[in-house]
């Protein structure tokens, strides 16, 4: 067990010095980028989005953007099925002076969610659509592997994505711009062994944006992936009560979470990823070879994550 113990210091402290030098070469590069676009005048910020379409707008993360984006002479449409959770949220917007609609849709219904998409493109002429519904879901249990409960997971996640864009994007391809923002997560870039559909959907994100980018910027779209790490909603509250363990100091602050994404989507960022607590170990992690990362999973478990029951 000593043995073990001490193999498991000296791969954190391995980690940490590893983490330290990439930080500090990563920055510098940063920090010349930044000076090399100011100086050219290359950071101008995409304009405010006029008409904005947030899916998974009842709580969380998508109910603190909209209320974040919402102003005067600034149109929302708000997606999600919970109409009681909505109307809470369309009320605080509209305190602030935003026109607001809500949709009652369900993201596995694809011909509901593509029909309503395209009605809705059509009637607005969405600027920025910011496709954020999402769940989680326990490890499988015995007899549950590729089950409905896991079927559902990449219906909501990854296929109501693609219906909630796609025809948006139509529209936008026509009129010549717009701005789509996909919800991914930092699980789609390396995973909890717990949570390995989850991280399989979100991964699904990551690389369709990674490679989708340049083609929609062909077409003046801008897109971005979005991936936090923890961040304080419901979802992360579930995984709780279902047991998982989550460090405090790890969970980022929901209006936290927003401002970023918000700023980033103005900078249009291919990526948003964030905390860099929780970035770094975890982007470094994916690079590593498979037995540091076999060695990283096995210390994951001890950990136990178990997403909520999906509702
Ligand atoms: N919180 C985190 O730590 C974290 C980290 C990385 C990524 N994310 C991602 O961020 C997104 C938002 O999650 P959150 O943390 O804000 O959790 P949340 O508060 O549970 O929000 C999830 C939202 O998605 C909606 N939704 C769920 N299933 C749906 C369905 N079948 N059809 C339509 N809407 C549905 C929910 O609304 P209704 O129940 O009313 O339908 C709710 O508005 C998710 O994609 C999640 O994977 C979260």
């Amino acid at each position: 067990m000593a043995i073990i113990d001490a193999i498991e210091a000296i791969f954190l402290a391995f980690l940490a010095v590893i983490a330290n030098l990439f930080a500090g070469m990563i920055a510098g590069v940063l920090l010349v980028k930044e000076i090399v676009f100011k100086v050219f005048g290359l950071n101008k910020p995409v304009p405010h989005p006029r008409s904005i379409l947030i899916t998974g707008a009842s709580s969380g993360i998508g109910a603190e953007l909209a209320v974040r984006y919402a102003k005067p002479r600034t149109r929302l449409i708000l997606v999600a099925r919970n109409v009681t959770r909505l109307e809470k949220v369309k009320k605080q917007c509209e305190e602030k002076g935003a026109t607001v609609e809500i949709a009652s849709l369900d993201m596995s219904d694809s011909k509901a969610v593509k029909s309503y998409m395209e009605e809705v493109d059509k009637r607005v002429n969405i600027d920025l659509v910011v496709a954020n519904a999402g769940i989680s879901m326990t490890p499988p249990k015995e007899g549950e592997l590729f089950s409905d409960a896991a079927q559902r997971l990449f219906d909501v996640n990854v296929f109501g994505v693609f219906h909630t864009i796609a025809p948006i994007m139509e529209g936008m391809r026509h009129r010549g711009r717009g701005q789509v923002a996909i919800m991914s997560s930092l699980s789609g870039i390396f995973s909890h062994p717990n949570l390995s559909y989850y991280g399989a959907s979100k991964s699904a994100l990551v690389a369709f944006s990674r490679h989708f980018r340049p083609v929609a910027a062909e077409q003046g779209i801008r897109l971005t992936c979005i991936c936090p790490g923890f961040v304080e909603t419901p979802l992360v509250q579930e995984m709780r009560d279902a047991g998982g363990k989550l460090p405090g100091f790890a969970v980022m602050d929901v209006k936290a979470a927003a401002k970023v994404i918000t700023k980033g989507l103005e900078r249009d960022r291919p990526v948003i990823i964030f905390p860099a607590i929780q970035y770094w170990p975890v982007h470094m992690t994916s690079t590593m070879p498979p037995f540091i990362q076999a060695f990283w999973n096995y210390m994951a478990l001890k950990y136990p994550l178990a997403g909520s029951r999906q509702s």
